[in-house]
């Protein structure tokens, strides 16, 4: 070894089909207390990546050196056993069981085969106190929490496991601000104990908070891996997209066909205040902003899903403003609303 940085995970050459190829000769190598971001966008095979390393899915073929050694797990059991703990993407929550039981789904604490449930929920008081969610009752089913905490009750259950590497699969998609803040400084704490992470994510604030690297995936190739404070976001989106930016240019020359929807003054409480907007026939409306901002109240007032306090919205340039009042509403006027 040449004072190269030692090596929690070096993959090389992997390949993996479904139907058709979704990684090809994909290499990556992963640090020993260094926070690697992957990006890419939807379908470039992120999760795919993911799922090999923790024995969800069988790779065709490549290899995987875990500290330094042959890796090829068979189950998502034989991965946690050797070290390799993830979050997964889709929310993986059992709602009939209590929030205590999903921490520890995998290992639950026993004595002589019997689920002790003082250790049990002291383990789990612990692990919530790290995420900040202390006042959840670990005997509260988990069925009955909000989706933002379910997604942490997750994280909090793989936190609590002896990870050496662990996967974060867009793990801050329900989270909000205060408790992405939180995940962040318990990201940095591993990294200071020396576990390796993976973290997925399509967010560039993110990325240049808590990655040391970061690998573009595009259509399943690696593109380039950089040191995070040597690149730049424009350059990262333009690796990630590709050709495809430059084909959808022209298609940002709107073509004004006339006025198609206009928010005037929209209030609803708590998240939305005096919004104001007009989209034309014809034309895509982006609408950015962070966990919180209001982007999906907004949404949701227009279409009659949320009460607004105050506002008025004006279909075709009519002069009439709509009276929406329940999504049916919002039907009835050719509204459509895909959460
Ligand atoms: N179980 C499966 N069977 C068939 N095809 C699959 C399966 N899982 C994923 N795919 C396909 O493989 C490709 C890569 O999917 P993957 O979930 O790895 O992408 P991703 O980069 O994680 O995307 P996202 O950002 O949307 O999460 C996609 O085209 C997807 O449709
Ligand atoms: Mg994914």
């Amino acid at each position: 070894m040449s004072g190269s940085p030692e090596k929690a995970l070096s993959v090389s050459g992997l390949n993996k089909s479904y139907n058709v190829p979704v990684l090809k000769d994909f290499d990556f190598d992963l640090r020993k207390g260094e926070v690697h971001a992957i990006i890419g966008s939807n379908g470039a095979g992120k999760s795919t990546f993911a799922k090999i390393l923790t024995g969800l899915t069988p790779r065709n073929s490549g290899e995987v050196k875990f500290h330094g050694q042959p890796f090829n797990p068979a189950s998502k059991q034989e991965a946690s056993v050797a070290g390799i703990n993830m979050v997964l993407q889709e929310l993986n929550i059992i709602p009939t069981l209590t929030v205590a039981e999903n921490l520890f789904l995998h290992a639950l604490p026993h004595k002589r085969g019997i689920i002790t449930r003082k250790v049990m929920r002291q383990a789990a008081n612990q692990a919530l106190q790290r995420l900040g969610l202390d006042e959840l009752d670990p005997d509260q089913l988990a069925g009955s929490l909000g989706v933002g905490q379910q997604q942490l009750v997750e994280i909090a259950g793989a936190l609590a496991q002896e990870s050496s590497v662990l996967i974060l699969d867009e793990p801050t998609a329900a989270l909000t601000g205060p408790e992405i803040d939180r995940l962040f400084e318990n990201i940095k704490q591993l990294r200071q104990e020396g576990v390796a992470m993976i973290y997925i994510s399509h967010r560039m604030d993110e990325i240049s908070k808590i990655a040391d690297r970061v690998t573009v995936l595009r259509d399943g190739r690696r593109i380039s891996t950089h040191d995070t404070t040597s690149v730049t976001v424009d350059q990262l989106v333009h690796e990630m997209a590709g050709n495809e930016l430059a084909e959808r240019r022209p298609h940002l020359e709107i073509e004004h066909r006339g006025p198609g929807l206009r928010v005037e003054n929209l209030t609803a409480l708590p998240a939305v205040r005096d919004v104001s907007f007009e989209v034309q026939k014809g034309e895509i409306l982006g609408i950015a902003g962070l966990i919180g901002a209001g982007r999906t109240e907004t949404l949701r007032a227009i279409f009659g899903a949320d009460a607004m306090q105050s506002g008025t919205v004006f279909l075709s340039g009519e002069a009439e403003p709509l009276n929406i009042k329940t999504p049916v509403d919002a039907l009835r006027a050719g509204i459509g609303l895909f959460p």
